[in-house]
């Protein structure tokens, strides 16, 4: 039987089945934290790390992802304080900088208030979120890709670099990932590229509830949990 569990989040109290993550609970209630990894019903392997929150325990707070948390009795979590905030958008910088050619990773930008890159641009074409490789063996059982390597050289690929026979052409994996998606004015040319920021009048609405879901449509086309 379906056991449910009492959290805090931001102050609010909210009853969830027990186990559920706190990034689907928060989302649930109307609550945005940004993501990018996470895929509903999907496991979740807390690669991008944008849904840190604090967790509070003993009156000790602890950073950790928000997606790989599960929820349990009086549990009490922040997910908006200054020092999450601050995190999550140098975590959100790095991934503009690692991929600015991503409309969705631009978007993630914007709604974690980056407002500057610091760091060089280096147009990488895969951010290792692990969406394609979850789509293709949880969703369609199929395992023609993985990650092969590891550190620097970790990346997705086929097995033995050809794409198999068992690929079921299913093209789950293409419409997942968060790379697929060109900025709106198309792809940014090497020593051109920037923070977009198009976006940004969408969270103007959000000025007063900085850390509630606005159906802002950032994130849209990736999949944010609220539109699954
Ligand atoms: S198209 Fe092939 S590789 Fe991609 S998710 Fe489907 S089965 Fe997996
Ligand atoms: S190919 Fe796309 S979906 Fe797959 S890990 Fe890289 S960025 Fe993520
Ligand atoms: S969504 Fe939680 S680590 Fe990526």
């Amino acid at each position: 039987m379906l056991q449910y569990v009492k959290v805090s989040i931001d102050g609010a109290i909210i009853r969830t089945p027990k186990g559920t993550s706190i990034l689907d609970t928060a989302i649930e209630y109307g609550i945005c934290i940004p993501h990018l990894c996470h895929v509903p019903n999907l496991s979740d392997i807390g690669a991008c790390r944008l849904c840190v929150v604090e967790h509070i325990v003993n009156g000790r707070s602890n950073i950790t992802t928000s997606c790989t948390l599960n929820a349990a009795e009086g549990m009490v979590v922040r997910t908006d304080t200054e020092k999450v905030r601050k995190l999550r958008r140098n975590l959100a910088e790095l991934l503009v900088a690692q991929a600015p050619n991503s409309r969705a990773i631009q978007d993630i930008a914007v709604r974690c208030g980056v407002k500057d890159v610091r760091y060089p641009f280096r147009n990488e074409n895969c951010v290792l979120c692990g969406r394609c490789v979850r789509a293709c063996t949880e969703l369609w059982k199929a395992r023609a890709k993985g990650f092969v390597g590891r550190g620097k050289d970790r990346h997705v690929d086929y097995p033995f670099g050809t794409r198999p026979d068992f690929c079921k052409q299913c093209g789950a994996c293409i419409q997942l990932c968060p790379m697929t998606i060109t900025p709106c004015n198309g792809p940014m040319k090497p020593g051109e590229e920037h923070l977009c920021g198009n976006c940004e009048s969408q969270l103007m609405i959000s000025e007063n509830a900085p850390g509630g879901c606005t159906w802002c449509k950032l994130g849209e086309n990736f999949a944010c949990g609220r539109y699954a």
